[in-house]
């Protein structure tokens, strides 16, 4: 039995890391800058699936082998700032070999007041702390514990917008930017990075504009073709098995270049390796039904659940036709719908089925959607399906 060297995962380093080299470049050019005393921040940004956790991944490993860095990746989850400053002590004790206890210690002796996990906690007569001086100290404290001399530290946030939330919550990044600043200003070098979906920098520009200063935002684009297909023929020369080039082709169209689809269609065609092991167009059929089996389960259904009869009609349309591309007029005359498709259009993109790609223009987003779309077989005249 070979083995399946591809992931059918999100949030796993890939047995071949392909491209990023740009995106590698401006970390480590905003690391060494960190070292030299100019701390720089970066927000990598962009949709499910692109690689913003495993380039993460990637760069905490390249830099591993240098002396007097730090790095903690910490995967974010929801609630309030006391569960963030408390994920943030556990995996920087985690990471850094530091003792839990000793930490709550230090942070509890600066006076701030964070209820332990099981309700216990230290200082209960002090006042709360603001969050700008609560990040500040903890920071301060973490940085301190580093022990080496100037050394750098590296906090990798995952997943910003989970704890972007509530309105609270939505001012995390300017608290951040208050307390990044001042520690700074004292000599210790902290490089901030953080990754979040694709519309974090229309969430917060909406709620407050200079937040967003010292973060430099960089979109995570899809993969060109020559690194796709190096991430499918490196790991599979090793199993010395080889896809066909109408396979990578296709591969490549229906994945969009994004790496999360390209590792699923690879791992379902590598199950279906034929007697010369070879994937020829014939597996590939077998092997993209179940990718998109894969997809449906884990997010199309649910999905393509959130529409109503009526956006559905929209949908139809856009999978059936030959154009990627449509326009506003087109939707209008060919849809069969009951009203203007203006809000119909509006809510497909909130709930993230389509996209506009400039004014006026509509297009599923992306085109292993379109082939779900197309199996479901919607009536275009009612909206309604009869194979789910
Ligand atoms: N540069 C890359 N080369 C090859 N595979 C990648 C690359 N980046 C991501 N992947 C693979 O794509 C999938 C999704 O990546 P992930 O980093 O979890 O995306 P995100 O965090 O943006 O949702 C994972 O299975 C990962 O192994
Ligand atoms: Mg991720």
């Amino acid at each position: 039995m070979k083995h399946n060297p591809f992931r059918k995962r999100t949030g796993i380093l890939p047995s071949y890391f392909t491209g990023r080299e740009n995106e590698l470049n401006e970390l480590n050019t905003i690391y060494h800058s960190t070292k030299m005393g100019v701390p720089g921040h970066l927000i990598l940004y962009g949709p499910k699936g692109i690689g913003k956790t495993s380039l993460l991944l990637k760069f905490q490993e390249q830099i591993s082998s240098f002396d007097n860095v730090y790095s903690v990746r910490i995967p974010l989850i929801e609630g309030n700032f006391e569960d963030i400053y408390t994920l943030i002590i556990e995996k920087c004790s985690d990471y850094l070999n530091i003792n839990i206890g000793h930490f709550w210690e230090k942070i509890n002796s600066l006076g701030i007041n964070i209820p332990l996990i099981g309700g216990i906690s230290f200082s209960r007569e002090l006042p709360k702390t603001s969050p700008v001086v609560a990040f500040e100290k903890i920071l301060k404290v973490i940085y301190d514990e580093l022990g080496s001399d100037n050394p750098v530290l590296i906090l990798l946030f995952d997943d910003l917008q989970r704890i972007m939330k509530t309105d609270e919550t939505m001012k995390i990044l300017s608290i951040l930017q208050n307390a990044l600043v001042e520690l700074n200003l004292q000599g210790k070098n902290i490089m901030f990075v953080a990754t979040g979906s694709e519309d974090i920098f229309y969430k917060i520009q909406d709620k407050l504009d200079s937040a967003v200063r010292i973060f430099e935002p960089y979109l995570i684009g899809p993969l060109s073709y020559d690194e796709l297909c190096d991430a499918i023929n490196v790991p599979l020369k090793k199993q010395d098995v080889i896809f066909e080039n109408d396979v990578l082709n296709e591969i490549y169209e229906l994945s969009d270049g994004i790496p999360y689809y390209m590792q699923i269609l690879a791992y379902c065609c590598f199950e279906e390796i034929n007697e010369d092991n070879k994937v020829t167009m014939a597996e590939f059929k077998k092997a993209s039904l179940c990718a998109l089996n894969i997809l449906s389960q884990r997010e199309f259904k649910v999905l393509f659940n959130k529409s109503t009869t009526e956006e559905r009609k929209i949908l139809c349309l856009m999978a059936e036709s030959d154009e990627t591309v449509l326009s506003y007029s087109y939707i209008k005359d060919n849809a069969n719908l009951n009203s203007e498709p203006s809000s119909l259009l509006k809510n497909l993109i909130n709930k993230n089925m389509i996209i506009k790609p400039s004014r006026g223009k509509y297009k599923l987003k992306n085109n292993l959607f379109r082939l779900y779309l197309q199996n479901l077989r919607i009536n275009q005249d009612t909206g309604s399906i009869s194979n789910f």
